[in-house]
């Protein structure tokens, strides 16, 4: 069975599969379908690091839904004092949900709250395996990544000023090796804005992955 990733806005995304949804980093801000928080039915809801535009309606996400947060252990105390349901980790950590494997992976960014560090993270979702970075310099142990556990697609910040720009998050894909690059993280403000198609055309050239460019409001199937 495929899975669903339906694009939000901005870093937020829900794949949905085996009639279960986790969503990522729900800023909700200026998306296209103007979803609100009541909008959605969840199971799990990741957030990468604390800064507004990924903190966003997660926690009233997860309370509407009674679905769990899944972040850092410093973001989970948020998470705690909402009074929502979470699952602390942290960097290099690994844990086998219900679902399948969640590992966190670094994210050289800051993390929102006081002691934090920001994070990515790596996921089998009942067989759909990929990386989402958050918000990320690009790093040389990037290379690391695919030996840890495979992905199929890497989905990354491309809009620079905050994150990685079109030009490292190319050399991010050469490093990752996915068969599927999914850029976000680019146009939400001018600060970021970026040329998708001439980063796709460039990665297209220089590695073997696949770009998915998928506009916000529009679902893609995975693999
Ligand atoms: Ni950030
Ligand atoms: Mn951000």
């Amino acid at each position: 069975m495929s899975a669903k990733f339906h694009f939000i806005n901005h870093a937020c995304f829900t794949i949905e599969k085996n009639g279960s949804t986790i969503i990522f980093d729900p800023f909700l801000d200026g998306n296209p379908e103007g979803l609100t928080a009541k909008d959605f039915k969840v199971d799990h809801v990741f957030i990468s690091h604390a800064h507004f535009d990924h903190l966003g309606s997660a926690f009233e996400i997860a309370k509407n839904c009674d679905a769990t947060v899944i972040s850092t252990a410093e973001v989970c105390g948020l998470a705690e004092a909402a009074g929502c349901k979470n699952h602390g980790m942290h960097l290099g950590g690994t844990f086998r949900f219900p679902f399948g494997k969640v590992r966190i992976a670094m994210a050289f960014h800051g993390s929102g709250v006081a002691g934090g560090h920001a994070c990515g993270f790596i996921i089998d979702f009942y067989g759909t395996t990929f990386y989402f970075a958050g918000d990320t310099a690009l790093y040389s142990d990037m290379q690391l990544l695919q030996t840890l556990d495979k992905f199929a697609y890497a989905i990354l910040p491309i809009g620079g000023n905050f994150t990685m720009d079109p030009q490292d998050a190319a050399i991010a894909a050469k490093f990752l090796k996915a068969k599927y690059v999914i850029p976000i993280h680019y146009n939400t403000w001018p600060p970021i804005t970026q040329d998708v198609n001439a980063y796709k055309a460039n990665v297209e050239k220089s590695t073997s992955s696949k770009v998915l460019v998928v506009k916000p409001g529009k679902t893609i199937e995975m693999e």
